[in-house]
């Protein structure tokens, strides 16, 4: 068994209030339970943390550092700002899946540019909530790839 974090940045807390036609009527709270629920059908454990606040989200990677066999990360708006979460990443050596519950591509155009992706291992953008579920199925197949 293996630890997966689940982090997620600024305004995912309102998931389900907020902008629902393009973010879905699924809360964060949902997305939390079917998480948990799919790590332990494929044996590992899940830590899910959201946050408003980018320095817990560091703080957050550097804890993963420690304990985690990957990550998988909405860091909603940091995605376009943050060369300090990057840098986290960038110090944590398993996998990394960034995920966008919106297609990033498809709105405007400075949301096309993610410091996330020049460290994430895949990219998931416009499945809808169903994204955070395929991104930990994903940490799972590496996790078992590097064990064998
Ligand atoms: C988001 C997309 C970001 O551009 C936005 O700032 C978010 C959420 C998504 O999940 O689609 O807050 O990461």
């Amino acid at each position: 068994m293996s630890l997966i974090f689940v982090l997620n940045g600024p305004n995912l807390n309102l998931l389900g209030k907020r902008q629902p036609h393009i973010y879905g009527t699924e809360t964060l709270a949902d997305v939390e339970r079917d998480c948990r629920a799919l790590a332990a059908e494929l044996g590992h454990e899940i830590r899910f943390h959201q946050s408003n606040r980018e320095y817990e989200i560091i703080d957050w990677i550097h804890e993963a550092r420690e304990v985690a066999a990957g990550i998988v990360i909405n860091p909603a708006a940091f995605t376009h700002t943050s060369v300090a979460i990057l840098d986290a990443l960038n110090t944590f050596e398993p996998p990394v899946i960034e995920v966008h519950i919106s297609n990033v591509h498809k709105r405007e155009s400075f949301r096309h540019h993610s410091y996330v992706s020049l460290r994430a291992d895949g990219v998931i953008a416009g499945l809808g909530t169903q994204g955070y579920l395929l991104g930990i199925r994903r940490v799972a197949t590496l996790i078992a790839a590097a064990a064998s």
